[in-house]
Order: C-alpha cells, then structure tokens, then sequence
C-alpha cells in the first residue's frame, strides 16, 4: 500500500514536472517568436548596429550585400567579417546578406530600424458605474511592432488584467469595478526594443462620463405657439439603477440662431415655454451623474421641430414625429401670444368672474350701506344723517355745476 501510494505520489509529482515543463516550453515559443518574422533584426535609430554573419567561420565571410547590391556606403567591414553600421538611419532598413569567396550566400538577415517606446498619453472614462474604459495612444512613432498590456492595482492591492479586444485596439476596459474604489492603472507599450509604462491614479466617480442620452423625440404642443415638448431616454448603456441616477440639461435654439438656452432637469422630458412662434427650433440634450460626480455626455444628436401653429389642421393629431414645416409669413410673429384660441377663451372667462366678483362686491356693498344708513336712521329717531343729507344733497349740485 505504501509503496503504492509512493509510486503514485512521485508518478503525480512527474506528471506536474511535465506539464510544468510543456508550459515552460510553450512560453518560450511563444516570447521567442513574439515580434513576429524569423530572421529579423531589430535596431535602434542613431545606434551602432554591428550585423554577424551566421556563418560557422567568420573569415569565410567575404562580402555583404543590402538587398542584393553590394555596396553599403552607410557601413564597413571588419576584419572579423562583421558589418558595422554607425548612426544607423530609417532608411537601413532592409535585407542584408553575406556571402563566402566562392559567391556562396552563407546567411542573410532582415533589419528593421525603429525607435524604443516612449510613456503612452493615456486617459480613462467610465460610460456606466459598474465598468471603465482606458485609452492609450504612444507618444513616439516607434516604426516597429508594438504591444500594450494594460494591468491595474486597487486599492487593496489586488491586480487585474485591464481587458483588451482585438477589434478595439488602443483601450482596455476593468469590469465590475467599484464606484466608489480607486485604481492604479499601469498601461505598458513594449517593441523589440524596450517597453515603457504609464501609470495613472483613477477613481471611477471622477472618470464617469454618460454617453449621450438617446430617442431624442421634439414635438410641438397643440394650440401653444411658443412651446415644445422635448422627450429622451436614458443612455442604453446606463443601466437604470435607484442608486446611479441621471440628471439632464437641455440646450434649444431658433435654426437661424446662435446662441443656445439651457435648462437643467431632473426629468426625462421638458416643455420649452418661450420659443418663439412659427421658427423651428434645434435641441440637444445631454447627462451627467445625478450626484455631479465626472463629466457631462457628449451632447444628444439634434433634433428639430417648430411649435404648433395655426395653419396646422388641427383635427389632424400632432403626434407625428417630424412636424410639417410653416413657412406661412402671418404665422411668423414671435410675440403672438393671443392667437392661441384657447388663451382667449380663458382671458375671457377670467374677465367674466373679475366682473362678476367686482359686481357681486359692490352690491354687497351697497346693501351694508343701506342697511347702516337705515340703522342710524331709526337711531336718530327718523331724523336722517346730518352728513348724508349733505351729501345727498350736494350730490346733484356738483352734477348740476
Ligand atoms: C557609435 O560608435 C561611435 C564610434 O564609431 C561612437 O563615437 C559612438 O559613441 C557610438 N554610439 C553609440 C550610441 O554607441
Ligand atoms: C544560423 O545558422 C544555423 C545553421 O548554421 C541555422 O540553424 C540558424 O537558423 C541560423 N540563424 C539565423 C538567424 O539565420
Ligand atoms: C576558418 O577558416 C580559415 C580558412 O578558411 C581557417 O584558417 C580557420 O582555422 C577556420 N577557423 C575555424 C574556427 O574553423
Ligand atoms: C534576403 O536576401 C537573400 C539573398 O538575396 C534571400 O535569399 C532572402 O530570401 C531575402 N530575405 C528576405 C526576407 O527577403
Ligand atoms: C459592464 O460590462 C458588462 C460586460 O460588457 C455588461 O454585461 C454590464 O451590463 C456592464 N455594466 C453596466 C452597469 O452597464
Ligand atoms: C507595469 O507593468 C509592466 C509590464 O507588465 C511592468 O514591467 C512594470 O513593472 C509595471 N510597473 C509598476 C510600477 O507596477
Ligand atoms: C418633473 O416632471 C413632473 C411632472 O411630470 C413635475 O411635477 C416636476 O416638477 C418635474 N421636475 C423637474 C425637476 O423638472
Ligand atoms: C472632465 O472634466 C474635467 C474638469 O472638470 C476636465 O479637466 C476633463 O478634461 C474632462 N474630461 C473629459 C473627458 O471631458
């Protein structure tokens, strides 16, 4: 049993050493052909670059040739039958050959020459609370292969992977990263001959910015010349959540105009009160944490509309989309407020009731008045009031004069 367990033991430990072994091999062929082609030599602009025949004896070697032609006046010969190229320019770039005295090509190597990478500029932005996003972009055109890993470290210590995607070079993106959490982004670029890395301190609040609210909808207002009503939806990829909530600013503008008006909302939709009549009118929408943590969006697409006018049927509902342009030079007057029918209908109900109220209060007035002159009267023991028999009587006077 023991020794069965043994011989099982050390068959397990064998079998780790191979795959260990597999792996090793594995991540050497890998880094061994990771810039690509077999045969090429990389080097570094301005440097000294000194290219060995790989041949078995190097006083074989007799001559070099750049991509077939055999003179090389930007590098010399040694006597050890090396090719040495000082202060090597782009344009050394190319295919370099050695051959024997009898004319025999003994090997040949392809040189690419570059620049190592300098820092990447990158920057971060969260379009939603729950992942972000890093963008890079070099700071050297290096002219070589180049490769970016993207890592990061939060604040209690754990290390990810920063998650990039072939069909979106030059980001990565942190999943399910804390709102609240502080990251240290380390963006790497590497090429064959050097890397270089960024780090970058981020706190997901202060890198979220929405992407632009979306189904922008702008439609005039039955019977009011002067309003529109602007709808939208929250940003698809802003999930809505109690917690991470949206708040709004809404920018409108006559088409012929320049200058933008802004309001700010809380609400997924907003009525514009003071258009101006007959114009059409451009609005834009955009977002931004409702707690102002980060940045606004981007600011929506335009949508376009002009408010309600009289020339518009107005059995036909108003609800289409895309509201028919009028054009019509009466309905063009900014401050026609009283056009609007049903504004009249309400100024004119108004008016009945203040003067059915002013009426009602003089009569009661009157009868108040009435009733205490005849109070004072019978008081007076029927004599009546020395001041309203003046008053009476000078009343017709004054008329008369
Ligand atoms: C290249 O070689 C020259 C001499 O041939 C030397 O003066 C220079 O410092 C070298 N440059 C580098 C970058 O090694
Ligand atoms: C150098 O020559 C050997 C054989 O002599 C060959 O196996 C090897 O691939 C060559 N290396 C290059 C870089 O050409
Ligand atoms: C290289 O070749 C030369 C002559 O062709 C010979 O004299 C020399 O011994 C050889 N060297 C080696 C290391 O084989
Ligand atoms: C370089 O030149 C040699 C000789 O002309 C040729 O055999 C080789 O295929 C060339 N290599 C490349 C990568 O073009
Ligand atoms: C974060 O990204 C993942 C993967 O793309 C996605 O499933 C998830 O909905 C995103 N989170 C939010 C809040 O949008
Ligand atoms: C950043 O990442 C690179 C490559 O993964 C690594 O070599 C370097 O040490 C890292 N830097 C820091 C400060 O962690
Ligand atoms: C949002 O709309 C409601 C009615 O739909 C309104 O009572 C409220 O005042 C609006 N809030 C803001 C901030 O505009
Ligand atoms: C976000 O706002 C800050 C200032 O509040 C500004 O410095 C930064 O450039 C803005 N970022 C973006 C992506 O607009």
């Amino acid at each position: 049993m023991i020794s069965f367990n043994r011989m099982n033991s050390l068959a397990s430990c064998l079998s780790r050493v191979i795959v260990l072994l597999t792996v090793t091999a594995v991540s050497l062929s890998v880094t061994s052909s990771k810039w690509g082609e077999e045969g090429v030599l990389y080097g570094k602009i301005g440097g000294n670059i000194t290219l060995t025949c790989n041949s078995s004896n190097d006083s074989l070697v007799a001559e070099w040739r750049f991509n077939g032609a055999p003179d090389i006046s930007w590098g010399f010969f040694t006597t050890l039958g090396h090719l040495e190229l000082p202060h090597a320019h782009h344009s050394a770039t190319g295919n370099y050959s050695c051959y024997s005295r009898t004319g025999d090509l003994l090997s040949s190597v392809l040189l690419r020459m570059g620049y190592p990478p300098g820092t990447p500029s990158v920057f971060c932005r969260a379009s939603d609370y729950e992942n972000f996003s890093c963008f890079w972009k070099s700071s050297v055109e290096t002219l070589l292969p180049t490769r970016f890993t993207a890592s990061y470290r939060s604040r209690n210590h754990i290390v990810g992977v920063c998650l990039q995607e072939p069909v979106r070079p030059n980001m990565c993106s942190v999943r399910k990263s804390e709102f609240w959490s502080s990251y240290q982004m380390n963006i790497t670029e590497e090429n064959p001959l050097g890397s270089s890395f960024r780090l970058l301190d981020v706190t997901v609040q202060s890198i979220v910015k929405p992407d632009p609210p979306e189904n922008l909808l702008l439609e005039p207002v039955p019977f009011a010349p002067r309003r529109l009503r602007v709808s939208w939806d929250y940003p698809s990829t802003w999930t809505k959540e109690p917690h991470f909530q949206l708040k709004f600013r809404v920018q409108y503008r006559p088409a012929q105009h320049h200058l933008w008006t802004e309001v700010e909302t809380a609400n997924l939709s907003d009525i514009i009160t003071d258009a101006f009549a007959g114009m059409e009118h451009v609005v834009q929408v955009s977002a931004k944490d409702f707690l102002d943590a980060g940045n606004w969006s981007d600011w929506s697409v335009e949508v376009r509309a002009t408010p309600w006018t009289r020339e518009i049927d107005s059995t036909t509902p108003t609800s289409e989309e895309t509201p028919t342009d009028v054009h019509s030079p009466d309905a063009v007057d900014p401050f026609d407020v009283h056009s609007d029918p049903l504004e009249k209908v309400a100024i004119l109900i108004s008016l009945g009731i203040f003067a059915f109220v002013v009426l009602a209060l003089v009569l009661i007035m009157g009868v108040l008045i009435w009733v205490k002159v005849r109070k004072k009267g019978m008081e007076n023991g029927m004599k009546p009031d020395f001041l309203s028999v003046i008053h009476m009587k000078a009343l017709p006077k004054v008329q008369i004069l």
